[in-house]
């Protein structure tokens, strides 16, 4: 296992050029050596996020931070309309790079506000009667259990939850377990808001196949923490957004819909997009045949500047390479853990350490002291990390993600080495 001597010695031999934001102080655990080739230059990187000196952001799970060229694609995006009087442009862009980055075609990915939204379209998009089950997990956040839930109340279909297991391997068992005749879908977090497990999803919709059973996958965290497929993965639907892990601009996401399983969703939303064309005049007003692709679930006017941020995002993430990230992440993540793990006796880490299970975010409780107190003096202290209301688990989330390096993370463990007394 990799101790955090390790971690800096890997880091600072992997490390030569490259300079990390200003507020990233300890340029020591940078990204791994593949990522300095194309990554921006000193002054660059120097310029590259704007969050304050002071601020040590560790809740990436919440929002990402964007970049600042991020930010100036979106301010292009603005100018489009207010300067240049163009509108509607940079939402094709954004399709093709967005449905590149996560292995689909551009007709199977259709632009959303957020992952909750995909999960609505989802949840009221499915064709199920009175009686037929969906399986949530016990580790929900309410995007993806408050539209099944509140669909569940209004058409008595039936919300069935499994436990999330210690690792990817009992939670596929639990999950198999826990399919009955009358599961219809299975609507499962990819990396649960709670805990941050990354859950067997590929497993999982291998298994849904055999006994088919939809899958509406809630991805709010995947995109641009780890190397997400969905064509891989296998699953039918698929939600999540831009602004956590991807670092887009807040208000984006998307939903991917596997085209053999495009006409198995409804659209309960209709407009421009949706149709090709319509007819209200003389005696028989119609609705003519749908958009033949996932854009068909858009509807209205959306922005170009958003979908700037988007394509900026992407092409910043390409550039220093999705697997140097994915690395990165779990390099930091586990030197979190280890750091965590030498004061055992006061705390456990929920979170699964093996390796597969496990990506930017860990989550952890104090036995005896109280968690909710430490997250608010964090808070006071400028160090930025989430509360797990949730089921009043009372557990503290720490995510992590390119930008932040060991010495924040020391900073952050010296905290709680403070709290513990
Ligand atoms: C697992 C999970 N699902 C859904 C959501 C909702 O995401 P959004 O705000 O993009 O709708 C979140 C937000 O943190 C989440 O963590």
């Amino acid at each position: 296992m990799t101790n955090r001597k390790d971690f800096l010695k890997l880091s600072t031999a992997t490390l030569a050029g490259l300079v990390l934001p200003k507020w990233s102080v300890g340029a020591e655990a940078a990204l791994p050596k593949e990522a300095t080739k194309s990554f921006p230059t000193l002054e660059n990187m120097q310029a590259e996020f704007s969050v304050k000196n002071n601020i040590i952001f560790l809740n990436n799970g919440t929002m990402g931070p964007s970049p600042k060229r991020v930010v100036d694609a979106m301010i292009e995006g603005i100018e489009d309309i207010t300067i240049n009087a163009l509108y509607h442009r940079r939402i094709p862009e954004a399709i093709d790079s967005l449905s590149n980055f996560i292995g689909c075609n551009r007709d199977e990915l259709v632009l959303t506000h957020n992952t909750t939204e995909g999960i609505n379209m989802m949840a009221w998009g499915v064709t199920l009667k009175a009686g037929d089950e969906v399986l949530l997990s016990e580790q929900e956040h309410i995007g993806n259990a408050g539209p099944w839930m509140h669909r569940a109340k209004l058409e008595k279909i039936v919300i069935k939850t499994v436990a999330v297991g210690k690792n990817a391997e009992e939670s596929l068992a639990l999950v198999k377990k826990a399919i009955t005749s009358k599961t219809k879908v299975i609507a499962l977090p990819h990396v649960p808001c709670t805990n941050g497990q990354i859950l067997p999803i590929k497993e999982i919709c291998a298994l849904a196949k055999t006994k088919n059973i939809i899958t509406c996958i809630d991805g709010a965290h995947p995109t641009g923490m780890l190397q997400l497929n969905v064509k891989e993965l296998g699953v039918d639907y698929y939600a999540s957004c831009c602004h956590k892990w991807l670092m887009a601009a807040q208000g984006t996401g998307f939903l991917y819909i596997n085209k053999d399983k495009l006409e198995k969703l409804q659209p309960k939303f209709y407009g421009a997009e949706g149709t090709s064309s319509f007819t209200t005049i003389g005696s028989k007003p119609n609705l003519l045949e749908k958009t033949g692709t996932a854009q068909r679930f858009q509807f209205g006017f959306s922005s170009g500047a958003l979908a700037a941020s988007i394509t900026a995002a992407v092409q910043f993430q390409n550039n220093i390479g999705r697997e140097n990230i994915e690395k990165y992440v779990k390099q930091t993540s586990k030197y979190l853990a280890n750091g965590l793990q030498e004061f055992g006796k006061h705390l456990d880490i929920v979170t699964p350490l093996e390796d597969k299970s496990r990506g930017g975010i860990i989550a952890f409780k104090f036995k005896e002291l109280n968690n909710k107190s430490f997250y608010e003096k964090m808070h006071e202290k400028d160090i930025i990390i989430r509360y797990v209301a949730e089921n009043d688990l009372q557990w503290i989330r720490v995510s992590t993600h390119i930008y932040n390096t060991t010495s924040q993370i020391d900073a952050f463990l010296q905290e709680v080495k403070k709290y513990i007394g």
